[in-house]
């Protein structure tokens, strides 16, 4: 027997079920633990099953997926979850992308996704207003930031390459050189590494004591590469580093560009949307130089994964480069219809503009605002509760939202790699814990708490919480060492 759908009343009746089991993982989120600690054997036990032959009722698939799934993975819209720059997820977008999912549009050609097609251009011009990009920005919206950067990255060569780099690919005679900060993400060496450039031409330029680029040490490095007849086409500069929040100069990033003549892709991916705030004037200055953007609606607009733009200044930069029209796509000549299957390298694209047109309607400017500037102040607090106690010390602070730091216990400072053994082991120590999630990085050869808050759903009695954990666990590990710390 082939599928078949359900009778109206039976699918409607999984839909309210289904409904149920979304309402209940929005309810009393702060006090789920956030994370549960099964080990990997048994969560592969749960689904070591064999290839189904004969069908499974949808209603207990739906069990399934509470009793095994939902449980099974992190809760990254808790407010205890601090790793990494996490979506949020606000309710408005969640029902825009089950309604996308619903709809089941291909949003690929005006033709076939007409009021896709149009809310998306909408949503990118909206972006562009809403951090002051420019007004009439465009651009195409993407799974995330990496794919953001990899496109930035061939917006660069299509536009600066100095020969026809899509006809015959790279010219081992003439390498094209990329930079971007020591602290710039790492999805950037992966698009030099995608587009064939060859990884040892990205050229990583120091850092300033704030995380944020040295553009001294950038302009000496592009003459140098000048001197030796290499080619340089494209500065990547960060709004917002995925260790530290470290805002690069992005205007003399854009002037250096200009003089230069190099293409300026700023990785907004975490941080862009802090540019609508006030800080847009001080901390973002210059960025309006971009030529081009990546910045994660995932992130720091509460929209559930995936979802990023690419933003440039006009439209006709994206159709220079991905443009392609194979024989079955060739539809009657109109301007004022825009294809996006034009724009990028994705053909099929699902309809993600919808939850982000929900989001900017359903809260306005004004309460986006107010929750970025809710996590920017709620960590700059996390950061002055850590200055001021006794046993822990804070690495960094940014301007944006996250914020990196050591548990240094009874014993107060003490010596690196006795600090750095510390809080390894309290990382593990969370693991299995799993009241809070918050990763480790590596700041001048610390191993460093660091927190993230993109979170609109946190609140300083959850930022105590956090402490308080730390501390509990904190304690644990040094009682286990009999004498202080092991030196
Ligand atoms: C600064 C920065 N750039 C790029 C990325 C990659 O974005 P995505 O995970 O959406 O691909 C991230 C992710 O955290 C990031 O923080």
């Amino acid at each position: 027997m082939k599928i078949a759908d359900l009778k109206p009343l039976e699918f409607r009746a999984l839909l309210d079920q289904t409904a149920d089991i979304i309402s209940r993982l929005y309810t009393d989120i702060d006090r789920r633990t956030v994370y549960h600690t099964n080990n990997s054997r048994d969560i592969r036990s749960l689904f070591n099953e064999d290839l189904p032959a004969s069908p499974t009722p949808i209603d207990q698939l739906l069990d399934r997926f509470e009793s095994d799934i939902a449980g099974n993975v992190a809760i990254h819209y808790s407010p205890h979850f601090y790793a990494w720059v996490t979506s949020n997820a606000s309710q408005a977008a969640l029902i825009g992308e089950f309604l996308a999912t619903a709809l089941n549009v291909n949003a690929t050609t005006w033709l076939n996704a007409a009021a896709a097609s149009e809310i998306e251009q909408r949503v990118i011009a909206w972006i562009g207003q809403f951090i002051e990009y420019h007004d009439s920005a465009a651009g195409v919206l993407l799974s995330g930031g990496s794919m953001a950067n990899l496109s930035g990255l061939l917006l660069a060569i299509t536009h600066h390459c100095p020969y026809d780099f899509a006809k015959y690919g790279i010219d081992r005679e003439r390498p094209l050189r990329i930079y971007a900060s020591e602290q710039s993400h790492f999805s950037i060496q992966r698009a030099v590494l995608a587009l064939g450039l060859g990884t040892a031409n990205l050229i990583k330029i120091k850092t300033l004591a704030d995380f944020s680029i040295d553009g001294m040490a950038l302009r000496q490095q592009i003459e140098a590469d000048l001197d030796k007849n290499f080619h340089p086409i494209c500065v990547f500069g960060n709004a917002g580093t995925v260790n530290t929040g470290a805002v690069d100069a992005l205007d003399e990033l854009g002037q250096i560009c200009r003089e230069y003549k190099l293409w300026l892709h700023v990785d907004a991916a975490y941080g862009g949307f802090a540019a609508s705030t006030g800080l847009r004037s001080t901390l973002f200055k210059g960025l309006e130089m971009a030529d081009s953007i990546a910045i994660d609606l995932h992130k720091w607009l509460f929209v559930p994964f995936e979802c990023a733009a690419l933003v440039v200044k006009e439209r006709s930069q994206l159709k220079q480069a991905f443009r392609m029209i194979p024989e079955y796509q060739q539809f009657a000549e109109d301007d004022t219809r825009v294809d996006f299957s034009e724009l990028s390298l994705q053909q099929s694209r699902r309809f993600r503009a919808l939850k982000a047109w929900m989001t900017f309607k359903a809260y306005g400017t004004q309460h986006l605002r107010a929750s970025i500037l809710h996590s920017v102040n709620l960590m700059s607090w996390l950061a002055d509760e850590i200055e001021k106690s006794t046993d822990f010390q804070l690495i960094s602070r940014s301007q944006l939202s996250i914020v990196c730091f050591q548990y240094i216990g009874r014993n107060g400072p003490d010596s690196e790699s006795i600090l750095n053994e510390l809080n390894q082991q309290l990382i593990q120590a969370l693991e299995a814990d799993g009241r809070v999630f918050i990763q480790p990085t590596i700041l001048n050869g610390k191993r460093v708490l660091r927190a993230c808050c993109t979170n609109f759903r946190r609140e300083q009695k959850d930022v105590l919480f956090l402490l308080n954990v730390l501390r509990e666990l904190g304690e644990a590990i040094e009682r286990e060492i009999p004498d202080g710390r092991q030196r």
